[in-house]
């Protein structure tokens, strides 16, 4: 089974981005699996903390990313960049382990994000790829997906109501998969 780390950059009970990658769990190609993971727990960083041990979530998760075969994150755009609680967390993720375990270095790598408003996230997108290319990522430009009017997208309960957007995350997941298994990315 192909394990997908699904990110979400908002720690919001309601998130749309949450919601999103809550619909792509039950899209994933067959023999891929979609695990969602949140960034509660993770405190600021702060070195003084770290000299004594990184923070149990932090750890928790850079485990789930190590063992997974790919990262997908959905996030917001704050304020025209990401939202300061998910580079956070990357600075939290991006530490050496005890081990010396690297997190993200060649790790097949999406992205994809969700918003009320019109832009559909591009900001917050291109901001990220500044993070994703300084961790060394194997990052998939094959698919672009930037999704505005989420709120029209979404009924009550959070559930994706839109046929054209489940196809739209459907395809992007394929994509996605594809990428991570096609022989020549395994091979290097
Ligand atoms: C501090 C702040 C800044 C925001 N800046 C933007 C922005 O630049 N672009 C945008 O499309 N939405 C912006 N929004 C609106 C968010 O897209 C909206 O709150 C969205 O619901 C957040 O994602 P979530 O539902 O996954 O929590 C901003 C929201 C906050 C709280």
């Amino acid at each position: 089974m192909l394990k997908i780390v699904a990110l979400s950059g908002s720690l919001r009970q309601a998130s749309y981005n949450t919601a999103i990658l809550r619909a792509m769990s039950t899209l994933a190609p067959e023999g891929s699996q979609l695990d969602l993971h949140t960034l509660h727990g993770i405190p600021l960083y702060d070195g003084d903390m770290e000299e004594q041990g990184a923070p149990e979530a932090v750890r928790t998760l850079q485990q789930a990313i190590q063992a997974a075969d790919a990262l997908l994150i959905c996030t917001p755009e704050y304020n025209n960049s990401m939202p300061g609680v998910l580079k956070n967390g990357l600075d939290w993720l991006s530490r050496p382990q005890a081990e010396g375990k690297k997190t993200f270095a060649g790790k097949p790598t999406a992205l994809l994000g969700a918003t009320p408003g019109g832009f559909g996230t591009v900001q917050s997108q291109d901001a990220m790829l500044s993070v994703l290319r300084a961790f060394a990522v194997d990052f998939w430009f094959g698919g672009r997906l930037m999704l505005s009017k989420v709120n029209t997208l979404l009924a009550a309960d959070g559930s994706l109501q839109d046929e054209a957007t489940r196809e739209q995350l459907r395809g992007f997941l394929q994509g996605f998969v594809q990428h991570v298994t096609k022989p020549q990315r395994k091979e290097s």
